[in-house]
């Protein structure tokens, strides 16, 4: 594990946009310091200069300057604008996750996080991903705020109760870094977090397919939706179904009994798992039951993923440069395999099934 980096006390550079924080950070460094050499340096300069030498001096009359207001009111402007401009540039790259990454969902829970890939596989504080290729994280939380920091990586967001929160990387180094909650969230808030393990595209594939896959997210959810909430009943009976239609549903504008319409994303669907009354879809009867307090949060992200899955080209990268048969989403609705035991859900910490024995890819 290499844990230097080429500026003392700070950790590596291991992302696309690593660079661009620490030069912003720098940058604001570089700033406070060019004000604060001369501010100093003026203070104790023009405390010597005009220290007092005759009693009930007269000072002499000031009048103002044009130039000199101007250049002070134009340089600070210039320079807060490049912090603002700077800022502006990394934030807008950070938090808008491209279309081609690959998706892992995150949910965190006092006191760890639980990671769950587009395979199926499980891990818990560990999140093993590919070197070089854009990784987004969909994220959530079963209890209070926490917060997803990876410091090589210079990025962080909060997680947060009831809704998705989103974060991308690239990562551009194998190795192994540190992941931590930077939010304080309780009495182990110091002690959630684990590890990143980036590594080649081989050894990624390697690590996918010498560990245990449980059921993939979309298969999880169709388990759930056919048979253990019964979802189906209402929602899969052809023509006359009660449900809402959610064929071909993700992504598009929906019509609500408001009149209004709303874009059939993530955080609806999630809500009309949650809250149905709330946004009735035009033409159906407000009958269906809330399911909350009934499905865990990786349950709801599994049914997300399988109602997804029901829209072709919705988007979702199957994991890694390996795709198992079974894991395209685009097949999913029509391809009615037996579901397997869903094993590693509810796993302790250390206990985790799909935690690989020779995840070290360290340089
Ligand atoms: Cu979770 Cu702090």
């Amino acid at each position: 594990m290499q844990t230097t980096s080429w500026v003392p006390l700070f950790p590596e550079q291991a992302s696309t946009f690593a660079w661009q924080v620490d030069l912003l950070y720098f940058y604001l460094i570089a700033v406070s310091v060019a004000f604060t050499i001369p501010i100093v340096v003026a203070v104790f300069y023009f405390g010597i200069k005009y220290r007092e030498t005759e009693k009930y001096a007269t000072p002499d009359e000031m009048h103002g300057s044009m130039v000199l207001e101007t250049v002070w009111s134009i340089i600070p402007f210039i320079i807060s604008m490049t912090i603002f401009l700077g800022g502006a540039a990394v934030y807008f790259n950070q938090f808008t996750p491209p279309d081609d990454a690959m998706e892992i969902y995150i949910v965190g829970k006092q006191w760890m996080w639980k990671a769950q890939h587009q395979t199926g596989h499980r891990e818990i504080n560990e999140l093993h991903v590919p070197v070089g290729r854009k990784i987004k994280l969909t994220m959530t939380t079963e209890d209070v705020l926490h917060d997803f920091f990876i410091p090589a990586f210079r990025t962080k967001m909060d997680v947060v109760p009831g809704r998705y929160t989103y974060m991308w990387f690239e990562a551009t180094k194998p190795g192994k870094y540190h992941l931590f909650c930077a939010e304080y969230c309780g009495l182990n808030h110091s002690g959630m977090g684990g590890y990143v393990y980036v590594m080649e595209q081989r050894d990624f594939d390697n690590w996918l397919s010498g560990s245990v896959a449980g059921q993939t997210p979309v298969e999880q959810g169709r388990d759930l939706f056919m048979n253990k909430l019964g979802c189906a009943s209402c929602h899969a009976g052809g023509a006359n179904q009660r449900g809402a239609v959610l064929e071909g549903v993700f992504g598009h504008e929906v019509k609500l009994t408001t009149g209004e319409t709303v874009i059939a994303d993530e955080q609806y669907i999630r809500n009309s798992i949650l809250n149905p009354g709330a946004q009735i879809v035009a033409g159906y009867q407000p009958i269906m039951p809330t399911f909350k307090g009934q499905v865990t949060e990786e349950q709801l992200n599994a049914l997300v993923a399988y109602i997804k899955s029901l829209t072709p080209g919705a988007g979702q990268q199957p994991g890694g440069g390996m795709t198992s048969p079974g894991t395209n989403p685009g097949q999913a609705a029509n391809s009615m395999t037996p579901p397997r035991a869903d094993r590693g859900a509810e796993s302790a910490p250390g206990s985790n099934p799909n935690t690989p024995a020779n995840s070290n890819t360290n340089r």
